[in-house]
């Protein structure tokens, strides 16, 4: 089966909001603020073993597949993924990020990944230093910088993470890589700017998007912040 997606934004800054942070009760609502041409929808999946936190698998995916085209960035926080990735490209992930921390074999898991038509990302915990994703750099699409302990939204940004993100951009151009950095955590007013600033190309953000009374608003302005262009017209 084909993932019904239209648009395939790739170029940064992109804006990709969490729907950890939504009303699941009125998800239709949440993910028809997002522009499929320009943001990424942000799929957390936790299984209370990785994370000390429980979310949804491949059928709310699948859902939010129905609901939009734009391309769904499914972070898994889950311990050995390896098997649940065909699940998770057919319910329509276009992304698909897997924990350094929670893999037996990371190269398989990737290899995986990329054998079912989607791109791989891989993601680091705060603990987690760059020079442990170093040898896999030339197999990511994305790396997934994480700004807060996996597990939860709502949680302040880790400002010490910038040191991070600033490697993993040097890291880039050295290495003549291609993946996007994305960083995940207390994204918001004012850490989104430092967090674009130190070399981030995709911004999620749960709380500072759906824990706000306006999520539209909220939404314009992190664009605005990261810099996304006014109009739909980019490449
Ligand atoms: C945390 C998740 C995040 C979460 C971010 O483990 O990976 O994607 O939704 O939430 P905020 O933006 O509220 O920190
Ligand atoms: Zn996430």
């Amino acid at each position: 089966m084909t993932p019904a997606t239209q648009h395939h934004p790739s170029t940064p800054p992109i804006v990709a909001p969490s729907i950890l942070s939504a009303d699941f009760a009125r998800i239709g609502e949440a993910l028809s603020l997002i522009d499929p041409e320009r943001e990424w929808v942000h799929c957390d999946v936790m299984d209370n073993h990785f994370v000390p936190n429980l979310t949804f698998g491949p059928i709310i995916v699948s859902a939010v597949r129905k609901l939009t085209s734009a391309w769904l960035d499914v972070h898994l926080m889950i311990t050995e993924p390896l098997r649940l990735i065909p699940a998770f490209r057919e319910a329509g992930a276009d992304g698909i990020t897997v924990h350094l921390e929670a893999c037996a074999d990371v190269r398989g898991t990737l290899a995986a990944i990329h054998d079912q038509g989607a791109r791989a990302g891989l993601a680091i915990k705060p603990g987690t230093p760059l020079s442990a994703a170093e040898r896999y750099l030339t197999e990511l699409d994305l790396l997934l910088v994480m700004t807060v302990e996996p597990g939860f939204g709502g949680q302040a940004f880790m400002a010490d993470m910038l040191d991070k993100v600033r490697a993993a951009r040097d890291a880039r151009e050295r290495g003549g890589h291609h993946y996007l950095i994305e960083v995940d955590g207390g994204i918001g007013p004012g850490t989104a700017r430092r967090a674009a600033e130190a070399g981030a190309d995709v911004f999620v953000a749960g709380n500072a998007v759906f824990g706000t009374h306006d999520p539209r608003a909220a939404l314009v302005s992190l664009r605005a912040e990261v810099g996304v262009p006014e109009a739909a017209s980019r490449g």
